[in-house]
């Protein structure tokens, strides 16, 4: 009896023991398939569409009696009723979310009088404006809650829609989340004289599009477990409106696209698969139109598009899954699998005739990486780039006034990144050693970057120079 129990009593114990670990093996795996599967978030055909889409104002301005085109600027907070019945606490230029549009031609001087009367130091760039660095509202243009700012200069670049935005070091991401970005938008002879649609707010249309997430009446801004890549909300909103839709009046509509969200991508279309033209990415028009059904956005990155509709019907902005050669745990946790309805268009019974595209647009502006004097090399991952991460007081490299350069940026992590370069406007000359897809071939300021891809950009540094003060190139995945 006794030589026997020992033995026994061990297996007893391994098998209580060996259960207890199938058991721990069992829920943890359990748990991270429920997260998994939880992972992925839709409002494809679910979107009512029963909110007007709203349009930002065009912002007021005054010509001083030199010439100079004067805006003004307060960042404030407030209340927002993105749902009837329901304030939620957020920020906005001089209003309580987003903030007007601002508009200037070629060549006209431009000031701002930025007033901060936030409860924190913040800044304000033009991304995507050729700039002074010293006006350029980068991290290193801090203003203080209180105080004011007045940046001034010449619009010296073809048309496009650019945006502003926050970026104090550290609390972009939040500052943006809360409601504040702008279009801004500049004209030029060319885009004046081209038969576009270009009637703001009825035929050439602002789409700010963001993705949200409420918890109770307010603004969710956490970062959900796993998602490395930063926030990402569960539906979304343009304009500042959640399941908007829009009355449109005229054959040929024009979307100015714009991706104001902090970490997510769209893979734009529309839900019945109609075609659509790429007139312009973000620093202005392509030589040509160019016909697509996939259009990719990732933060940051703008596009305008022209969509024909039909009398009568209703179409609606979709943004897909996303095919950027993600791997499988990456495209659920960085947001590939999501689909959202964005925004939908209802034509009136009878439309107004619009001219049909030019079949010549503009001439490009970028270089073609003949005359770069520089090649520089990047490697993007989450610790920084080329290793090192942003430091307000380092200046990584210097560059010469009026020379061109050709920049290799690689992406060598395993998560989505993109490149954005304060200032300038660059060419995609190649993505992964091959020529760039349609949708990059304008003048660019900011380029989506998959996991393990290279792009190869070329871009002119005009100036002014500035010995002292830094423009900022960063991945804009805020
Ligand atoms: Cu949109 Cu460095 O910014
Ligand atoms: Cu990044």
């Amino acid at each position: 009896m006794v030589s026997d129990s020992r033995p026994r009593r061990w297996r007893r114990l391994f098998i209580v023991l060996g259960s207890l670990v199938a058991l721990l093996a069992l829920a943890i795996g359990g748990g991270v398939t429920l997260v998994y599967v939880n992972a992925d978030v839709s409002t494809v055909g679910r979107a009512e569409f029963s909110n007007e889409l709203a349009i930002p104002p065009l912002a007021s301005s005054r010509v001083r009696s030199d010439g100079t085109r004067e805006f003004e600027l307060d960042m404030r907070s407030g209340r927002t009723e993105f749902r009837p019945g329901q304030a939620t606490e957020t920020w906005g230029f001089n209003g309580t979310y987003l903030g007007p549009t601002l508009r200037a031609r070629r060549g006209e001087k431009v000031a701002v009088t930025v007033r901060n009367q936030l409860p924190e130091a913040s800044t304000v760039h033009w991304h995507g404006m050729h700039v002074p660095a010293a006006m350029d509202g980068g991290p290193h243009q801090m203003v203080q809650a209180g105080a004011t700012w007045t940046p001034q200069w010449t619009v010296d670049q073809p048309a496009a829609t650019l945006w502003y935005h926050p970026h104090p070091h550290g609390a972009t991401e939040q500052h943006v989340r809360r409601g504040l970005a702008g279009m801004f938008l500049l004209d030029d002879d060319v885009s004046e004289t081209l038969p576009l649609p270009k009637n703001y707010g009825v035929d050439d249309l602002p789409v700010i599009v963001q993705d949200v997430k409420f918890s109770g009446a307010e603004l969710d801004s956490s970062h959900a477990i796993f998602r490395d890549v930063g926030f990402l909300g569960n539906q979304t909103m343009v304009n500042g409106t959640l399941t908007p839709y829009r009355n449109v009046g005229d054959e040929l509509i024009r979307l100015r696209l714009l991706n104001a969200s902090t970490a997510r991508s769209y893979p734009f279309g529309f839900a019945d698969e109609r075609q659509f033209s790429l007139i312009a990415t973000d620093g202005g028009l392509l030589e040509r139109p160019a016909a697509l059904d996939r259009l990719q956005l990732s933060p940051g990155e703008r596009a305008e598009i022209v969509v024909r509709v039909r009398p009568g019907e209703r179409t609606v902005l979709r943004s897909n899954k996303l095919a950027a050669g993600l791997d499988f745990w990456g495209q659920r946790f960085a947001g590939g699998d999501d689909t959202f309805d964005i925004l939908e268009l209802r034509a009136a019974e009878t439309l107004r005739p619009s001219p049909q595209l030019p079949a010549a647009l503009a001439r490009p502006s970028t270089p073609d990486g003949s005359d770069s004097v520089q090649e520089r090399r990047f490697d993007i991952n989450l610790a920084g780039i080329n290793g090192k991460p942003m430091a307000m007081d380092r200046i990584d490299l210097t560059v010469t006034r009026g020379t061109a350069e050709t920049w290799i940026v690689h992406n060598n992590d395993g998560m989505p990144h993109n490149f954005h370069i304060h200032d300038v406007r660059f060419r995609v000359l190649a993505r992964n050693d091959s020529p760039p897809p349609t949708e990059l071939t304008g003048p660019k300021d900011t380029v989506f970057l998959p996991p393990n891809a290279t792009v190869e950009l070329a871009m002119r540094f005009d100036g002014p120079a500035d010995p002292d003060t830094p423009y900022m190139y960063h991945c804009h995945l805020l």
